[in-house]
């Protein structure tokens, strides 16, 4: 049965201010053109407490701090594969 994992969006305004729109769109368009959607439950959050860090992800509990859209889709990918 095919791993599914859980990433949370933090959609805070500071770090959306930081890029977290792009990265929604990156990882939604992600996430349709694998066809992950039973796979990936997406989530937006509200601050994680960490907006000097921006932009905020988190993965099956574990954050990831200051990514890009590139990096959160192979952080994504990453998980998958574990
Ligand atoms: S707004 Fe994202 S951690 Fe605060």
């Amino acid at each position: 049965m095919a791993k599914k994992i859980t990433v949370e969006l933090c959609m805070g305004s500071s770090c959306f201010a930081r890029g977290n729109s792009e990265i929604l769109q990156a990882v939604e368009n992600y996430i349709s053109e694998k066809d992950l959607a039973d796979q990936v439950e997406l989530v937006g959050h509200l601050c994680l407490g960490k907006c000097n860090q921006g932009p905020n992800l988190r993965i099956d509990g574990t954050d990831y701090s200051a990514i890009s859209p590139e990096e959160a889709i192979s952080c994504i990918a990453r998980a998958l594969e574990e």
